[in-house]
């Protein structure tokens, strides 16, 4: 199977999952990237289901307005059963890095108000332990010289994403070189560098459910 395959599998897996398991009528969090858009495509055949979704992204926004979907503004949602998203790692515990498509910071938050988080992955994003996929930092430009060097501190090596400023008008450095022991506790230290937005570690909330894709199937692993 191509790994396009594999997430389309995943992606159908994931529209069947919240079909059975939310509530008709519901809200739905929808992730950002090449899976998610797979979900997405998949979502519009179970449209008549749900009521509205909540987008972590405009590339996301597009793609379910493209389908018909209804987008809310997050600030409307008290309630939310599930956020479906892909991920770059994940380990068997669930902790995760998430932004390699830049959108990191809107999925945190609309993974926030979510009741449960469920990853959708081909078998190539479960790995023992994380950091070979360069680990995304949000910044507000101003700090970018600045939290570079607090990195380099920490021991990894930022690397700016060159031409690219996210969805809320900041600038990403791509950390590179770090073996990550202790996902929740670099999540909170990276938190406390001045000038981050928010880093791709999910670990202090990990997805609640993994769809993981394989050629023999899609395996279900849970926390
Ligand atoms: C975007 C993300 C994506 O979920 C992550 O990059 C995985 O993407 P893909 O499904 O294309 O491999 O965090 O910010």
């Amino acid at each position: 199977m191509t790994q396009d395959e594999l997430k389309q599998a995943v992606a159908r897996a994931a529209a069947d999952y919240v079909a059975a398991n939310v509530p008709a009528g519901s809200i739905v969090g929808v992730g950002t990237g090449s899976t998610a858009n797979f979900f997405i495509d998949e979502l519009a055949k179970v449209k008549d289901r749900i009521a509205a979704t909540v987008a972590s992204s405009e590339a996301t926004k597009k793609r379910l307005e493209g389908h018909g979907i209804k987008v809310l503004d997050l600030n409307d949602v008290s309630r939310m059963p599930v956020y479906v998203d892909g991920a770059d790692e994940i380990t068997a515990k669930l902790e995760m890095i998430k932004g390699g498509g830049g959108a990191l910071t809107r999925e945190k938050i609309v993974a926030a108000v979510a009741d449960k988080f469920v990853c959708v992955c081909d078998q190539s994003k479960l790995v023992g332990t994380m950091g070979k996929f360069p680990l995304p930092v949000e910044v507000i430009p101003m700090a970018r010289a600045y939290v570079a060097r607090e990195l380099e501190k920490l021991g990894g090596q930022p690397k700016l994403r060159a031409g690219f400023v996210t969805d809320n008008g900041n600038l990403i450095l791509d950390v590179h070189g770090l073996a990550i022991t202790d996902p929740a506790g670099l999540e909170t230290t990276l938190n406390q560098i001045v000038g981050v937005v928010t880093n791709g570690l999910f670990a202090r909330r990990g997805a609640d459910v993994l769809l993981l894709a394989t050629p023999d199937g899609v395996r279900t692993m849970t926390r």
